[in-house]
Parts: structure tokens; C-alpha cells; sequence
């Protein structure tokens, strides 16, 4: 889902570095969802369509379509963090042996958080915190 929603963004932003960060961020959004596939196997979760999931994604753009760039990475950056608490949450409830693949779905969000913090600084290396988490 958050991959299909990056990329209607990246379609929807204007200029080239912004339609690149959306990119980068729909990659971050693959990276993670894919990280965890081992332990939806293991709990015998099916991940709907990826298709269809990446239409449910593209629906999130009705909500901060009207977003100008900067509203809407001040968006990321105000409202990011409450899913932050929900992957500590899940942290919480899991056995030791799942929070490795865990601490990835985390950290996803902690690297667009970041990103959405450099980004409204005005940072020329906003992106690092993204790039950064698909290297490590
Ligand atoms: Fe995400």
C-alpha cells in the first residue's frame, strides 16, 4: 500500500527532485514490506494482491492531494510518528526471535520521519536517512 502511494505521489508532484524523493520513498515502502514477508510465512498470514494493494495506496493521495510539497512533507513529519507507535507496540507483543525483522518495519518509518525532518529544513541531503536504511 505504501508503495502504490508513493508512486501516485511521485505522478502527482511537479518537479524532479520531488517526484525522485516520492520514488525513493515508494522503494523504502518495498524494502520493508518485502523485509517481512518471512514472518507473515511464519504465521501463515497471505498478503492480499500486491495490485490491489497498490490501488488501496494510491487512494491515500485523495487525502494530501490539495497538499502543496511543503504541507505535505510537514504532513509526513506530524503524522509519521503515530505509526511509529504502533511497530513499538507490535515490538512489544512479539518473541525475542521476531524483533530483528521487526526493528526493519521500524526503522522504515524512522528514515522517512527523518527524511521529512531534513526535507523541511531544507536539507540538499534529505534523502540520506532513505538511502541509508536500504544499504544497512
Ligand atoms: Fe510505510
Amino acid at each position: 500500500m505504501g508503495e502504490g502511494y508513493f508512486i501516485a505521489l511521485s505522478e502527482h508532484f511537479a518537479k524532479p527532485h520531488q517526484k525522485e524523493k516520492m520514488l525513493l520513498l515508494a522503494k523504502v515502502e518495498k524494502f520493508a514490506a518485502e523485509a517481512i514477508l518471512p514472518l507473515l510465512s511464519k504465521y501463515e498470514l497471505v498478503p492480499r494482491d500486491s495490485r490491489l494493494l497498490k490501488e488501496i495506496g494510491k487512494k491515500g493521495l485523495t487525502k494530501v492531494g490539495h497538499f502543496s510539497w511543503d504541507e505535505f512533507i510537514n504532513d509526513i513529519y506530524i503524522n509519521f510518528p503515530k505509526y511509529l507507535v504502533e511497530f513499538a507496540e507490535l515490538e512489544r507483543m512479539a518473541p525475542e526471535s521476531d524483533i530483528e525483522m521487526l526493528k526493519i518495519l521500524t526503522d522504515h518509518e524512522v528514515a522517512a520521519i527523518e527524511f521529512a525532518k531534513l526535507e523541511r529544513e531544507g536539507n540538499t541531503n534529505s534523502i540520506d536517512p532513505l538511502v541509508q536504511y536500504m544499504e544497512n
